[in-house]
């Protein structure tokens, strides 16, 4: 199941609107790219590689947008796109990583006339919403063979196809151990305030037919505790040149709990949200959201009105909790300062080799 494509007959981005699953399927397309920002805050698309893909068809739709004649004008205009996406969320560097890269090919791009521009960017986020699907099968791959047969494994919030291009990254993993015939199960903690295990990875388990079992946040220690949990997965939005790992909230309550009862955790990430720009995971902005996702459970309020709210969306899980970060070029495991840096040129040579 694919969360985001291109319709070329209307020449319109479209993607699932993660807001109203489980309970109904819908498409929302899009032929502005302010409007993609917006559907990107809102979280119509949400997961940090799926934002990445809509970063770069929000590109797309920019150079389309743009009246300008000459390459010196699209890319002005491009420039100014790449702004207003990029603010669209703050903590998943997969956006600016995205939009980055179309631009950079626009700039390399010095002999190209503007609608030939216009056609190249259409043709790299295409290419690049076809690498996440390899990516993520690549990092499956890698992802399994840390997880043994029969294992219980503990995800928090949503990282399978609808927070990518399609297939996963820390969910990924999990499809890739039940193809081989595992026997997994699956804690899936609901992941307050907005709920994306519940309604987003448990509606994806269930209709791959892995075995899964819904759980509340706060029992995740517990079983953790009892033994009932072999191996902690969870995917990022970025991760610190030391290693550090910014991820959905709740993460380091999680990853803490692991280390303490000796249980394997390990983060999975396509290389495109690690930041070697960034010393350590202090560096990450983390995005604050509105109140109203903590005082209110589907539109249901639960908390007095005027109730003082602190709503952080990510929290940083400092690299000693984590045992390894499975990525698409392999497994990084500490020092991962020396380790990230290899796999993350790794990837980069791969993309733009040949070019
Ligand atoms: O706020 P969200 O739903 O966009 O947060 C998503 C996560 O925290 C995921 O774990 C992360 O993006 C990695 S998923 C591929």
């Amino acid at each position: 199941m694919r969360t985001i494509w291109w319709d070329a007959e209307i020449h319109t981005v479209k993607m699932i609107d993660q807001r109203l699953l489980p309970g109904r399927l819908e498409i929302a397309q899009y032929d502005d790219y302010r409007d993609v920002a917006r559907a990107i805050t809102e979280m119509v698309i949400r997961g940090a590689p799926a934002i990445g893909a809509a970063g770069a068809y929000g590109m797309v739709l920019a150079a389309r947008q743009s009246p300008a004649q000459d390459r010196d004008g699209l890319l002005r205009d491009l420039r100014q796109a790449k702004a207003v996406l990029d603010a669209a969320r703050p903590t998943a560097v997969n956006l600016s990583w995205a939009t980055d890269r179309l631009l950079r090919l626009a700039e390399r791009l010095t002999d190209a006339l503007a609608d030939e521009l216009r056609s190249a960017l259409l043709a790299e986020a295409e290419r690049l919403a076809e690498e996440d699907i390899a990516i993520n099968r690549r990092m499956g791959a890698y992802g399994a063979t840390v997880v043994s047969h029969g294992a219980h494994i503990l995800h928090h919030c949503n990282t399978g196809s609808l927070a990518t291009v399609d297939y996963g990254t820390a969910l990924g993993v999990v499809r890739a151990a039940h193809e081989q015939g595992k026997q997994i199960h699956v804690w899936v903690d609901e992941t307050r305030p907005r709920l994306q295990g519940a309604r987003l990875t448990a509606w994806e388990l269930m209709q791959a037919g892995i075995p899964m079992t819904l759980i509340a946040d706060n029992a995740a220690g517990h079983l953790m505790r009892i033994g009932k949990v072999d191996i902690v997965l969870f995917g990022a939005d970025r991760v610190a040149a030391n290693g550090d790992v910014a991820n959905k909230i709740g993460t380091y309550k999680l990853a803490v709990c692991a280390k303490e009862n000796g249980i394997p955790c390990y983060a999975v990430v396509p290389t495109s949200t690690i930041d070697l720009s960034l010393p350590d995971g202090d560096h990450i902005p983390i995005e604050e959201r509105d109140p109203e996702e903590v005082t209110t459970i589907g539109g249901v309020r639960i908390a007095p009105e005027g109730v003082p709210v602190y709503n952080p969306a990510f929290d940083v899980t400092p690299y000693r909790y984590i045992t390894g970060i499975i990525t698409e070029e392999g497994i990084a495991y500490p020092p991962f300062r020396e380790s990230l840096r290899r796999l993350k040129e790794a990837a980069e040579k791969r993309i733009w080799s040949g070019r």
